[in-house]
């Protein structure tokens, strides 16, 4: 029988052994829906293993002496390469890195960067891919695997490597390189993308179509410039020219890095900035990996290349350059098909791609932070950490390292003179699913709520003012004194935004000021005033909206105190007789319900037994039985369509596996993301119109305007983010809250305008 294709496995696990056949256990029917999936048929490829025989306690390491390979595995390997001589099949095809290595040699051991590339060894063409035991832990490897394998089938058909040729050049002549960009004017779309070091670009690539792109080289290493300095100038003026023309429409790989580079470095604006790889493909799979290495792996047959980062020549340094840039180009041809098939080329347009111009510009514009005030508060937090540190060893008995995990665990739990000896606290690792002793801040808030210690309770508070010092009063600040974040499109599944410090090392995450000291650094500049617009109880209503939940929708749109009103629903009592512990739990269990927290999870937040937080959560339900529904019917939609939409038409495709989990993944997506995509729809509007916008937060926007513009900025604030939403046929408006002050922290409330 001739087989095209041959897998290599590990070594066999329990079932194997039993059988005496490679994959037939979890593993094997894991791989056989996966071949199934493709269209493979398993008969059709010769399966073995690197080692056929079962390790003691599965162990693979066993055959390994350090880093080398023991003569039994050595012995293995002949074995292998014999097998795979007399198969000789078109194309052999490694789960994981142990067979990877095996065939392909030890340089090529990690699997995430060599999956999906197709490999002349000497044995023969070779495509590596995940393990299948690797994607049962994770299921988010299975769509790659799936990617895999289809191109598996297509190179089964023939056993040579055909990577198609691509055309990369980098002129090292003053007219040449002229000549180049020249032609590049021509052309409706370019990919382009910068290379740099030490603050400095170092080249540009240019792509203008598949297969073909330009590098224009600058300086690399100790080079210095490899033009006179009049040369130089003239190319930075056409790329300039290229790049900054609207006719030229630009494609990027996470842009707006590259454009923010470019106008800090060279002013030079990019303009036409039309697709971005990594938010398209974000847009249609915000699950999965979205570095180029990835795309590439997907997209198009180039082997992986991200090793040339540290090229060792200046050449390979400018031909990277020029890969990167072919290679966006060649994803975007894809990507952009893959939308359109998607029915997000819209959504992604207007939605995700309208951000990009106005979050540079508010990373750009940054926010005044008061430097003087930080310096003293840095001082204050110190000392009060000293003393806090006295306070604690006191009540210990000896010094304490409240950093050590070590420490803290044999203080915490080890009986010890000094030990307080407590039921331990056991934590998953998320990778292994392996349980371990925790001492983190999750497991001592469990732990001082158990047991009120005082000590725990000064552990807490000491390592609240650590993050608060090294988070926010270390920060490094922007030369102009300004503070600075980076914005990332891409930075959450849920559509939500997340922020960190710049590129250039600088600021923080301005999306988790605590209130407080803090804030108050944050503030206007000269003769402006900060308003801070904020969506109230935006998710709430959403999920009520989508709910359809009569009861709660009332209870939302009759305004005024609205815990108040749904905890006399709960709590079936008069709303003037509701108790301020009962408002309180109704605020908390909107939310934990809402996004389908369990009983134990709850419990532990507010510190309540399980039967306890049970038994407000049925409450809850009982109360407004339309959530339950509604959660009941996006499970059912994420079982069964394994996507889901929002009211705005964000889509979002599961690859997880399906388990409550999931679920609650589901549950949050759709009010997160309708409430994020609100909020940036008001700030590309406002953004358009000339506001000044400083800092986006989840559900709100801080804005800087003039003082004398206060009022009427306020309310064309409120306009925008008030934006309809329709859901089941009515039309939600989510209401404004509107602060304003000096700074971030010291602010009023201002009467309602406009709503
Ligand atoms: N895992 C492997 O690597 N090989 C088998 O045969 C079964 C599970």
């Amino acid at each position: 029988m001739r087989y095209d294709i041959m897998l290599i496995g590990e070594a066999y696990g329990e079932a194997e052994e039993r059988a005496g056949k490679p994959f037939v256990g979890t593993a094997g029917k894991f791989l056989d829906g996966i071949l199934d999936e493709v269209g493979i048929a398993r008969a059709s490829c010769y399966i073995t293993n690197v080692v056929n025989e079962r390790p003691p306690d599965n162990n693979f390491s066993v055959y390994y002496d350090g880093k080398n390979p023991t003569p039994k595995l050595l012995e293995e390997y002949q074995r292998l390469y014999n097998e795979i001589a007399s198969v000789r099949p078109n194309v052999i095809v490694t789960l994981g890195s142990e067979a990877t290595k095996a065939v392909c040699g030890a340089s090529y051991a990690s699997i995430q960067h060599w999956r999906g590339s197709v490999l002349a060894t000497p044995h023969g063409k070779c495509v590596p891919t995940i393990h299948p035991a690797a994607a049962i832990r994770d299921w988010l490897f299975r769509p790659t695997m799936v990617a895999d394998f289809e191109r598996i089938k297509k190179e089964s058909l023939f056993p040579d490597v055909r990577i198609t040729k691509r055309e990369l050049i980098i002129p090292y002549k003053f007219e040449e390189a002229c000549a180049y960009l020249e032609q590049l004017k021509g052309a409706e779309y370019v990919a382009f993308d910068i290379e740099t070091e030490t603050d400095q670009i170092t080249c540009v690539g240019f792509s203008p179509r598949p297969g073909w792109a330009v590098s224009i080289p600058f300086w690399y290493g100790a080079s210095g410039s490899l033009w006179s300095e009049g040369e130089e100038l003239q190319l930075w003026e056409r790329i300039r020219e290229i790049l900054e023309s609207e006719a030229i429409k630009k494609i990027g790989q996470n842009g707006s890095y590259d454009i923010e580079f470019l106008r800090r470095t060279m002013s030079i604006d990019v303009r036409g900035y039309e697709f971005d790889t990594m938010l398209a493909f974000h847009c249609l799979y915000p699950e999965l990996p979205k570095g180029l290495d990835y795309l590439v792996s997907i997209y198009t047959d180039h082997p992986y290349y991200k090793f040339g980062r540290k090229a060792t020549s200046m050449d390979d340094h400018f031909r990277y350059n020029a890969t990167d840039a072919c290679l966006t180009f060649e994803c975007f041809i894809s990507i952009r098909e893959e939308l359109v098939a998607a029915g997000a080329t819209i959504f992604y347009h207007d939605y995700l791609h309208a951000l990009v111009a106005p979050l540079l510009r508010m990373q750009e514009r940054g926010v005044g932070f008061d430097e003087e005030r930080r310096d003293e508060l840095r001082s204050e937090y110190r000392g009060r950490l000293g003393k806090m540190e006295e306070h604690l060893c006191s009540l210990v008995g000896r010094e304490l390292n409240i950093n050590s995990p070590k420490q803290m665990k044999e203080w915490l739990y080890g009986s010890s003179p000094g030990g307080l000896a407590l039921k331990a606290i056991y934590k998953k690792r998320k990778q292994t699913g392996e349980e371990t002793i925790a001492a983190d801040e999750e497991a001592l808030e469990e732990l001082y709520k158990k047991t009120g210690n005082e000590a725990i309770k000064v552990v807490l508070e000491m390592r609240e003012l650590n993050k608060i010092l090294s988070t926010y009063l270390e920060v490094k600040l922007d030369p102009d004194k300004r503070i600075r974040c980076s914005y990332l499109i891409h930075g959450t599944e849920t559509g939500r935004l997340s922020s960190r410090q710049t590129a250039r090392g600088t600021g923080t995450n301005l999306q988790n000021i605590p209130p407080g000291d803090i804030r108050r650094l944050f503030t206007a500049d000269h003769g402006c005033t900060l308003i801070n617009a904020d969506l109230s109880q935006a998710e709430a209503r959403v999920v009520a909206y989508l709910a359809g939940e009569e009861r709660l929708i009332k209870v939302f749109d009759s305004g005024g105190d609205i815990h108040r009103k749904n905890a006399s629903n709960i709590f079936g009592v008069k709303e003037e007789d509701v108790t301020d512990d009962q408002r309180q739990l109704a605020k908390r269990v909107v939310h934990a319900s809402n996004y389908g927290m369990g009983p134990v999870t709850f419990a532990k937040q507010l510190g309540i037994t399980k039967v306890e937080a049970q038994r407000l959560l049925n409450r809850y339900f009982a109360t407004y039985p339309g959530i339950k529904n509604w959660q009941r019917a996006i499970g059912d939609e994420v079982k069964r369509k394994r996507c889901l939409t929002n009211p705005l038409g964000r889509k979002r495709v599961f690859f997880g596996r399906y388990g409550e989990p999931l679920v609650k993944e589901g549950l949050a997506f759709i009010p997160q993301s309708t409430v994020a995509d609100v909020v940036n729809q008001a700030l590309i509007e406002l953004d358009r119109e000339g506001f000044e916008i400083l800092m986006q937060v989840h559900d709100s926007l801080v804005i800087q305007v003039k003082d004398t513009d206060i009022e009427v900025s306020a309310a064309r604030i409120i306009a925008a983010l008030q934006r309809p939403i329709e859901i089941n046929g009515r039309i939600l408006v989510i209401p404004v809250d509107v602060k304003t002050g000096k700074n971030w922290e010291d602010m009023e409330k201002m009467k309602k305008l406009g709503a």
